[in-house]
């Protein structure tokens, strides 16, 4: 059968690219956050575009993973990686079932990819708000207007509520349904491109207290 498509002028498969391009091994500290902390400081003086984007996958009570895009807000070692998001979303519905998740980091450029699996909480009620009103006024618009996920008719009915909330002059507080989530990591795996396919692969899995454990493991 012919494959007749608009893509066919592309082979994926001649699509290779030889990393390694880094011509130094990674320096693995003992810990993990303060190695994210160095491989994120690099990506964004790149300049990486979104360094922050980190793609979160979770999977509900119907065991199906599902993955999007969303972005870091905060990180710290007692707080976990923090994002900000509607609680009736589908992550959020997911995540309320399901609380195990994971997120991933890949900066293009550099060659590197961050994998973070835990477990997720929401965060305290008053970092949500305080984080919301330090939001410029059009997102919280539109956050406030938008079921995040829900189905509509059309976009024009999001922009016209947005605009009678605008007109009304009244305070736009953080909706009950929008808030932070925090991944608590008990594992991260850093890579880097190698030469010849030998990429460079570390784990950390938490072993307690402030304890990782690190393993390199085969590309
Ligand atoms: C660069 C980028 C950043 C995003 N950041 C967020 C975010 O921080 N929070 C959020 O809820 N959605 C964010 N989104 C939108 C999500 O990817 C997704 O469309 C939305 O959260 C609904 O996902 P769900 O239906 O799986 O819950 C972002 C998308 C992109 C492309």
């Amino acid at each position: 059968m012919q494959l007749i498509s608009a893509y066919n002028t592309m082979n994926l498969s001649d699509l290779r690219r030889d990393f390694g391009q880094q011509k130094d091994s990674p320096v693995w500290s003992d810990n993990p956050f303060s190695l994210f902390g160095e491989w994120l400081q690099t990506a964004i003086n790149k300049p990486v575009q979104e360094a922050n984007a980190m793609i979160l996958s979770t999977a509900g009570t119907d065991n199906k993973p599902s993955s999007r895009v969303v972005l870091l807000k905060e990180y710290s070692e007692k707080e976990g990686f923090v994002f900000y998001t509607d609680y009736s979303s589908h992550k959020g519905r997911d995540l309320e079932a399901n609380s195990f998740a994971s997120v991933i980091f890949y900066w293009n450029v550099l060659e590197r990819q961050i994998r973070i699996e835990g477990k997720v909480k929401k965060v305290d009620r008053s970092m949500s708000t305080a984080y919301f009103n330090s939001r410029p006024l059009e997102s919280r618009l539109s956050a406030y207007v938008s079921r995040q996920s829900q189905r509509i008719d059309h976009l024009d009915e999001l922009r016209q509520q947005r605009q009678e909330l605008l007109d009304s002059g009244n305070e736009i507080t953080c909706p009950e349904r929008w808030g932070g989530y925090a991944l608590m990591p008990e594992k991260f795996e850093f890579w880097q491109g190698g030469t010849h396919r030998l990429h460079h692969r570390m784990e950390y899995i938490y072993t307690g207290g402030s304890d990782w454990k690190r393993q390199a493991l085969a590309p």
